[in-house]
C-alpha cells in the first residue's frame, strides 16, 4: 500500500534540516504498510525576483524541489544528503512557514523507479505537484470527469506559497493540528487548510494516510474535547481526539513488530469485547451490544442471505466465523473474495445484506465491490480500530469497528482473532431474538469471554513454536489440513507461511485429502 505525509510549519520557524527530517520519519512510520519507492518536495531557497517557465507563466515563488529514489527509505535519506551535497544546499535556512509532502509508493502501474514515484509533478517548474494513496479508476479520462475511486490526496504548489490542498474519497487521511504556543493537539479528518484555521498563532499541522505516522508529535488531552477549529460553518467539521499511544508504534521488548502484536492477542481481544460482550453474574442476563448495528439488526434478520466480502486475512477471518452465522441467524451466509466477485460480476440482490471485512479499510478491491453493490442495500463494515480510517463512511450504512489497536507488522495476526470475535459476536446479536438457541449462546457468550486467557495459554507454547519452525524451515512446501472451523486455520496458516517465509504452502480442507493431495497415481 501506498502512504502519504505532510507537515506544515505556519508561523513557527523551522531550520530546512528539522523540516525534511520530519519527512524522513513519517515515511519511516509509514514504512510498515509496505513500499518500494519514496520521495518528499520541500521549498527551494526563497527568491525575490519572479521565476518565469517555458510556458510564460510567472511563479509567485520559485519551483519547489522533489527528491525520489526507489528502494528503502534509507537509500532515499542517503542520496537526498548526497544531492544536498552537490546542489549545495543549505540546510540551516530557517523557514516561517513552509508546507512539505512525502510518499511512500508500492508499485502497482508502472515499475518502482524515481519517475514514476510521487510527488509526481504536472511538469516544468513543479508548478503542481500531488502525492496519492489510493487507486484513480478512471484514470483514462481524467480530462472529461471528475476523479473516481478511492483516493487520498495531498497537493502543493508554488502558486500558494505555504499552503497544501488535502482532500480524500474511500482512503484514510488524517489531519493532526498542533498549536504550538499551548501544545494542545488535536486530530480532525478532511479538514481543510484554509487561512480562517489559522488565526496567525503558530501551528504545525500533520497530514498522513495512517495514525502512526502523527501520533509521535501529538499530546493527549482531557479536556474540552468536542472543540471544533474556527472557520465557517459550511466547512466546520468535529475534532476527535486520536485513541492511540505512542508505545503501539514502538517494539517494547520483541524483535519485530508481527511478534509484539501476536502476543498482544489477549489484550486486543478484550478490547474487541469490552462493553459489547455483557455477562453479568450466574442469575444475570448476558447479551451482545453493538452500538453501530443495533438500529439494523430487524432488517439484516429479514435478510434473503447475507455475504461476507473481504480479501486474504479478512476473508479468512470471516471464513472462520460464519457457520456460527449461520447457525445462530438461520439465514444462508456465502463468501465473496472481493476481487473475484468484481471479475465474475456476481448477482447481489436488493435482499442480501453485504458485509464487507478488512481491517485497513483501504483496500482496493473491498473499496471497489462496496462501490459495485446496490447502494439501496444495508451495507456493513468490520474495520480496525477507528472511524478515522473507515472506507467512504458516507457509503456505509453501518458499521463495527474492531478496536484492536494498531497493527504494523504488515502480516496480520491480532487482527484477524479480533475479526473472528467481532463476526461471532454479530452471529450472537442477530441470534438475539430466538428462545430456542438461548443455551447455545450462553455457551458461546461464555467462551468468547474465557477466550483471551485461552489465548494467553497458547502463547505460553511460543518456544514449542519456535522449534517447530526451526523443524519445518528447510522445507520445500507445507500442506496444512484443517476441517470444519479449521479450514479458515488451516488457509490463514499457510497464508502466513507464504507472507513471512515464502515457503510454498496450502491450506486444505481435511476431507479433500483422499481426492487428489494424497493420490498415489
Ligand atoms: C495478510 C494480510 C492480507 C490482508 C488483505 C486485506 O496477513 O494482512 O491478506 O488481510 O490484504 O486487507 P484488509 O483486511 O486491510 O482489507
Amino acid at each position: 500500500m501506498c502512504g502519504i505525509f505532510a507537515y506544515l510549519n505556519y508561523n513557527a520557524t523551522r531550520e530546512r534540516r528539522h523540516i525534511v527530517e520530519l519527512l524522513f520519519n513519517g515515511l519511516r512510520r509509514l514504512e510498515h504498510r509496505g513500499y518500494d519507492s519514496a520521495g518528499i518536495s520541500i521549498d527551494a531557497d526563497p527568491c525575490r525576483a519572479p521565476v518565469t517557465v517555458s510556458s510564460g507563466a510567472v511563479l509567485p515563488s520559485p519551483p519547489p524541489l522533489v527528491f525520489r529514489q526507489e528502494g528503502k527509505i534509507e537509500n532515499h535519506v542517503s542520496s537526498f544528503y548526497h544531492e544536498a551535497v552537490v546542489v549545495e544546499l543549505d540546510l540551516e535556512l530557517s523557514f516561517t512557514s513552509h508546507a512539505g509532502i512525502a510518499h511512500t509508493r508500492w508499485a502497482t502501474h508502472g515499475e518502482p523507479s524515481p519517475i514514476n514515484s510521487h510527488p509526481q509533478t504536472s511538469g516544468e517548474g513543479n508548478e503542481f505537484l500531488v502525492v496519492h494513496n489510493g487507486i484513480i479508476t478512471n484514470y483514462m479520462d481524467l480530462n472529461e470527469t471528475q476523479l473516481e475511486g478511492a483516493y487520498a490526496l495531498i497537493c502543493k504548489s508554488p502558486y500558494y506559497p505555504n499552503e497544501l490542498v488535502a482532500c480524500k474519497r474511500g482512503s484514510p487521511l488524517l489531519l493532526g493540528v498542533k498549536e504550538t504556543g499551548d501544545m494542545r493537539t488535536d486530530i480532525n479528518v478532511e479538514s481543510d487548510l484554509s487561512a480562517e484555521g489559522h488565526h496567525g498563532k503558530p501551528k504545525e499541522y500533520y497530514l498522513a494516510s495512517d495514525a502512526n505516522a502523527i501520533v509521535e508529535h501529538i499530546f493527549k488531552f482531557d479536556s474540552d474535547k468536542s472543540r471544533r477549529l474556527l472557520r465557517p460553518a459550511s466547512v466546520q467539521r468535529a475534532l476527535s481526539t486520536l485513541e492511540m499511544e505512542v508505545e503501539q508504534i514502538r517494539k517494547g521488548n520483541f524483535e519485530h513488530f508481527m511478534q509484539k502484536e501476536i502476543h498482544e492477542q489477549p489484550d486486543s481481544l478484550t478490547m474487541t469485547m469490552r462493553g459489547r460482550l455483557i455477562r453479568g453474574g450466574e442469575e444475570k442476563a448476558k447479551g451482545i451490544l453493538l452500538g453501530g448495528l443495533k438500529d439494523h439488526l430487524k432488517t439484516i434478520r429479514r435478510s434473503r442471505r447475507i455475504l461476507f466480502i473481504g480479501c486474504g486475512t479478512s476473508y479468512n477471518a470471516a471464513l472462520a466465523a460464519i457457520p456460527v452465522v449461520e447457525e445462530l441467524s438461520g439465514i444462508p451466509v456465502t463468501m465473496e473474495i472481493a476481487s473475484d466477485l468484481l471479475d465474475r460480476q456476481g448477482p447481489i440482490y436488493r435482499e442480501d445484506t453485504a458485509i464487507f471485512v478488512s481491517q485497513s479499510g483501504e483496500t482496493a478491491d473491498t473499496l471497489q465491490a462496496l462501490e459495485y453493490t446496490p447502494n439501496q442495500m444495508e451495507l456493513c463494515a468490520l474495520e480496525l480500530q477507528t472511524l478515522l480510517t473507515a472506507p467512504s463512511p458516507e457509503e456505509l450504512i453501518c458499521g463495527i469497528h474492531l478496536n484492536a489497536g494498531c497493527e504494523i507488522g504488515v502480516a496480520s495476526t491480532k487482527a484477524y482473532t479480533s475479526q473472528i470475535a467481532v463476526i461471532v459476536m454479530l452471529a450472537l446479536a442477530l441470534g438475539d431474538d430466538s428462545l430456542s438457541t438461548q443455551q447455545r449462546r450462553n455457551a458461546i457468550m461464555d467462551d468468547l469471554y474465557n477466550l483471551p486467557s485461552k489465548v494467553r495459554d497458547v502463547l505460553k507454547l511460543d518456544k514449542d513454536m519456535n522449534e517447530l519452525a526451526a523443524l519445518l524451515m528447510d522445507e520445500q512446501s507445507l500442506l496444512v489440513f484443517g476441517r470444519g472451523y479449521n479450514y479458515a486455520t488451516a488457509l490463514e496458516c499457510a497464508l502466513k507461511v507464504k507472507e513471512v517465509s515464502l515457503m510454498h504452502a496450502e491450506g486444505i480442507v481435511a476431507g479433500e485429502m483422499k481426492h487428489g493431495p494424497f493420490s498415489s497415481g
